[in-house]
C-alpha cells in the first residue's frame, strides 16, 4: 500500500476547516504539514495555531515536517500538539541519533528529511534507527517548484541501503509530485507521495487525491 500526504502548505488557510475536511473525506492516508522557520529556509509558514486546528478536526495521522534550526527545543512541543510522524533534517541536527530516540520516546514515528544536494550516505549510521526517510525533490522552503530528475536515482540508493541494513524505513519524496511522476517515484522505491500544489491547485482536490492514490496502489 502507498501513501498519499496531501500538503497543507498549499491549501486555502482562508478555508482551513473546509480543506481538512476534504482531506478527511478523501483517499489520503496522511496530512503533511511543513513548518518553516525562515531561518533554515527562506520563508516562514506557520506554528502552533494551525498545528490546534488540525488537532480537533483532522481524522488522520498529522506527518509534521519540520524545516527549521534546533529543532530539539520543539519536540516536546510537537508531540503535544497531535504530531504522529516528526521528521527532521539532517543537514541541522549536531546530534541526530538522541534526536531519533527523543522523538520515539515520546511515541511518534521519526523521520529524517534530506535536501537535495546532502548525499544518502550521510544517513548511513542512522537509516535503520528511522521510521521515515523524507527525501526532498525541491529545494525546501516553498510549494510549486520543479522536481529534481535526481531524486529516481537517489530514491534507488536509499531503497539499496534500507534493504541492505534490513531496516523497516518508508521511503517519502516530497516536492514537485504529480501524475506524471508518481508511478515511476514508486517504481523506484516510494511508500509516501507528498503532493501540496498538485492537488490544491487542480479543480477537483478530493478527486485528484483519489486519482493520485489509485495510480500508485
Ligand atoms: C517544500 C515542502 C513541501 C511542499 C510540496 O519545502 O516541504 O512539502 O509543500 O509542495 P509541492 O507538492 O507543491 O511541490
Ligand atoms: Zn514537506
Amino acid at each position: 500500500m502507498k501513501f498519499i500526504a496531501p500538503s497543507m502548505l498549499a491549501c486555502d488557510f482562508g478555508k482551513l476547516d473546509v480543506e481538512i475536511d476534504m482531506v478527511n473525506k478523501s483517499k489520503a492516508n496522511w496530512f503533511h504539514i511543513d513548518v518553516m522557520d525562515g531561518v533554515f529556509v527562506p520563508n516562514i509558514s506557520f506554528g502552533s495555531p494551525i498545528m490546534k486546528v488540525l488537532k480537533n478536526s483532522a481524522e488522520k495521522p498529522l506527518d509534521v515536517h519540520l524545516m527549521i534550526v534546533e529543532p530539539e527545543k520543539y519536540i516536546k512541543k510537537f508531540a503535544d500538539m497531535g504530531a504522529n510522524i516528526l521528521t527532521v533534517h539532517v543537514e541541522v541536527c549536531k546530534h541526530l541519533h538522541s534526536i531519533v530516540q527523543k522523538i520515539k520516546n515520546l511515541n511518534m514515528k521519526a523521520g529524517v528529511a534530506i535536501n537535495p544536494h546532502t548525499p544518502i550516505s550521510s544517513l548511513t549510521s542512522i537509516i535503520s534507527e528511522l521510521d521515515l526517510v523524507c527525501l526532498m525533490s525541491v529545494n525546501p522552503g516553498f510549494g510549486g517548484q520543479t522536481f529534481i530528475e535526481n531524486s529516481y536515482k537517489k530514491i534507488k540508493d536509499l531503497k539499496k541501503l534500507i534493504i541492505e541494513t534490513n531496516s523497516k524505513t518508508l521511503i517519502e519524496i516530497d516536492g514537485g509530485v504529480s501524475s506524471k511522476n508518481a508511478k515511476k517515484l514508486v517504481k523506484c522505491g516510494a511508500d509516501i507521495l507528498v503532493a501540496g500544489s498538485f492537488v490544491f491547485k487542480s479543480k477537483n482536490p478530493s478527486e485528484t487525491i483519489n486519482n493520485l492514490s489509485s495510480l500508485v496502489n
